[in-house]
């Protein structure tokens, strides 16, 4: 087992590391930047089931479901396709209106969670197209949907799951950004600087990662903090809820994931000395609200860890800590902010002796409903 973990003490530390060459093996062969091209086999032949949609189903449970709230606002945004995003497990009770018209991505690391499943074959008996977005080749949700494509991060072993989210973040970039070319949705020139900022992504998350000793230290500080707060907005709201689901799954601290602006309807009022709240306020079009949300905070004395990009004052200014990442396009924020938060929740567990790998309570794969 110690040469599997390849020299780091846990499986999760290790996979958090693999991340930028992962996110590699995801787009390569599949994103041609320099020809201006995305080829994804599982996609090709049914392109026209995805640009005549009358809206997008995603599925999925757990971290996957989080990809797919970052999906919902790619989506939209570049490939101008209304998109819902669903728990599979609330979708399939609740007799859902699906048709002929509607295609439906299942999001699975496992490719077995069973609330996923069943949604998938709901959804096919009302003549839905699936797509699968699934790690595990060969996996039961990799061959009951009618076409997909795997996310090539390899064996997660961890039970938190870290580089499979940012892979399927990957998959999902690729997939809206074919639809965007294909629909005209986007202009030549902003395709072209996707592609290859894309391209640039693991070089930035491997610079994110040497923040890694900085995020110790500041674990060191909250470790025994009670709860957490983790607030964003717009692309970085479902990475909020990551991180809080993070940290809750392996150090067992309670943390809650919010929209920031959604603040001021309930969780400001737990906000007081002893509240850690961890901000992503890195360059995005909300960048002003989040500085507002930011002071809003400081003002009840809270205690604030901002997420802020490389070259930011203003933030750095008001926040009590602060973790640099690159800066990357809006949309792409996500592969880069999460880094940080997968860090600091792993060295919080560690620093609390915490079973990092295999947390109490919790499944690789959960095969019952
Ligand atoms: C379990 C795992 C999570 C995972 C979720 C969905 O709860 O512990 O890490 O996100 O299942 O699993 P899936 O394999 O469908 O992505």
């Amino acid at each position: 087992e110690q040469i599997e973990k390849g020299g780091f003490d846990h499986f999760m530390l290790k996979e958090i590391y693999e991340q930028p060459s992962v996110i590699k093996d995801t787009y390569r062969g599949r994103l041609l930047a320099d020809q201006g091209l995305i080829k994804l086999g599982g996609l090709e032949d049914h392109i026209q089931k995805f640009v005549n949609a009358d809206r997008i189903i995603i599925i999925g449970c757990g971290t996957s479901w989080h990809a797919g709230l970052v999906a919902e606002y790619i989506f939209e945004d570049l490939a101008r396709i209304p998109v819902e995003v669903e728990y599979a497990s609330e979708f399939r009770y609740r007799n859902p209106i699906i048709t002929e018209k509607d295609v439906v991505i299942a999001i699975s690391q496992s490719g077995e969670t069973a609330d996923t499943l069943a949604a998938i074959k709901l959804a096919k008996s009302k003549g839905a197209f699936v797509y699968g977005v699934c790690n595990v080749v060969g996996s039961t949700i990799s061959r009951e949907t009618h076409s997909g494509s795997y996310t090539h991060a390899g064996p997660e072993i961890g039970v938190a799951s870290t580089k499979a989210f940012t892979t399927q973040i990957t998959v999902l970039t690729l997939i809206a950004l074919k639809l965007a070319s294909v629909k005209g949705t986007i202009s030549y020139r902003d395709y072209n600087i996707y592609l290859q900022e894309l391209e640039l992504i693991p070089e930035k998350v491997e610079k994110a990662l040497l923040s890694n000793e900085h995020i110790k230290t500041v674990g060191e500080v909250f470790k025994n903090a009670r709860n957490f707060l983790y607030l964003g907005r717009g692309y970085n709201f479902p990475v909020a809820l990551e991180g809080a689901l993070k940290l809750k799954e392996i150090s067992y601290i309670h943390a809650e994931g919010y929209p920031a602006a959604e603040m001021k309807h309930g969780p400001i009022a737990l906000i007081d000395e002893e509240m850690p709240v961890v901000v992503i306020a890195v360059n995005s079009n909300h960048y002003d609200k989040v500085v507002s949300n930011i002071q809003e905070i400081k003002s009840r004395k809270g205690v604030i860890i901002a997420i802020v990009s490389e070259g930011d004052t203003t933030v750095k200014e008001m926040a009590d800590y602060v973790i640099e990442v690159p800066n990357t396009p809006e949309s792409l924020t996500p592969l880069i902010t999460t880094i940080p938060l997968q860090l600091l929740s792993y060295h919080i567990a560690v620093m609390l002796n915490r079973n990092v790998d295999q947390p109490r309570n919790l499944a690789k794969s959960v095969t019952v409903e």
